[in-house]
């Protein structure tokens, strides 16, 4: 395990005005998100769609990496190069997921553990050899009546913590994301309870099995009052909570911290980013890594014509501008963010 490697790639992936972009959903999610627009969901039309994220010139400045399905890693441009060239050619770093979803936690209803980890020492080399410089593992925390429980906690946290030293002995940046879910009607408080104990015991399990903290990265949600809650959403209470738990669960020497979309609109999304960095400077850096709150109107944009990509192309580019000022703490809040991207769905 190369340790400086590590160091210097996790630091890349926050390094200050960029961000990552999330573009790693399954064939399954994909086959969702697809549907919702009206496209199939065939591999010539994922590769279609994702050459438009991987080729924008916006990505240079805004993005330090992206992260890549499986079956992308491997995709071609039109013209021939594969994306993972044309990221290199743009500064950007490659990255893998490799959680293979979900499964019930037999015995705590409503409770998912990830999957994938008995096969991940035999299946995370050929993405280290094509060239995928860090990953990403998503495991989630239901908040509801009865739950979290500590024994999920505790078992998400195992298998974070084990996927991230295999990771490191690749040299591969692992990012752990523990998401605390969005949904459901419990209050701001909770949701910050919750996330403490969840870094809490995901440092813990880390700190067991010898994980490089320098060389590994965080993947969060911010603490937000429940998405059914009817609690408005208080950007100024979201940083002051999302940061405060932050200092105080999450070790100073781990080498960044990024966000999540999780659901919220992208005005949300952005505002309590740029509150965020607006209360920095922070032990680590601290950026972006959405899916949902960056593509959501570049694929609606593109499912209205996806034989000229040129409009999707620059709703792309506006969002990656957004996501990068809020990244820096400047972003233009008077600007109606969601206006704005339910105006360029209808272009
Ligand atoms: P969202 O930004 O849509 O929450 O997705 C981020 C992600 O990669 C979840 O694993």
């Amino acid at each position: 395990m190369n340790t400086t490697l590590l160091e210097t790639t996790a630091h890349a992936l926050v390094t200050p005005g960029k961000g990552i972009l999330a573009a790693d959903e399954s064939a399954g999610t994909c086959e969702r998100r697809f549907t919702a627009v009206g496209v199939e969901s065939t591999e010539e039309n994922r590769r279609k769609y994702r050459q438009i994220l991987v080729t924008s010139p916006a990505i240079r400045d805004r993005l330090s990496g992206i992260i890549f399905f499986e079956e992308t890693l491997w995709q071609k441009t039109d013209d021939g190069r594969l994306f993972t060239d044309v990221l290199a050619e743009n500064g950007v770093l490659p990255g893998i997921k490799l959680d293979q979803g979900l499964q019930d936690l037999p015995g705590f209803p409503g409770e998912k553990v990830s999957a994938g980890l008995d096969s991940l020492a035999t299946r995370i080399e050929p993405f280290a050899k094509a060239g995928a410089k860090f990953a990403k593992w998503r495991s989630v925390i239901a908040i509801g009546e009865g739950i979290p429980t500590q024994t999920c906690i505790d078992a998400n946290s195992y298998v974070l913590a084990r996927y991230a030293r295999i990771c490191q002995e690749f040299d591969v940046v692992p990012i752990v994301e523990p998401e605390v879910l969005f949904d459901g009607t419990h209050t701001i408080e909770r949701c910050e309870e919750v996330t403490a104990n969840v870094y809490d015991s995901v440092f813990a399990a880390m700190s067991r099995y010898r994980v490089h903290l320098p060389g590994a990265v965080l993947k969060t949600g911010m603490v937000l009052p429940g998405k059914d809650s009817g609690a408005e959403m208080d950007h100024a209470a979201v940083a002051v909570a999302t940061v405060r738990t932050l200092v105080r669960h999450v070790p100073k020497e781990l080498g960044g911290v990024v966000f999540l979309s999780g659901g919220q609109t992208p005005k949300d999304a952005f505002t309590n980013l740029n509150r965020i960095a607006q209360l920095g400077p922070h032990p680590w850096g601290v950026t972006f890594s959405y899916s949902r709150g960056i593509q959501d109107p570049v694929l609606k944009t593109w499912a209205k014509n996806t034989a000229d990509p040129t409009a999707a192309s620059d709703i792309y580019a506006r969002m990656l501008q957004i996501a990068s000022d809020s990244r820096k703490g400047i972003l233009d809040e008077s600007m109606d963010i969601d206006a704005f991207v339910s105006r360029s769905q209808d272009l």
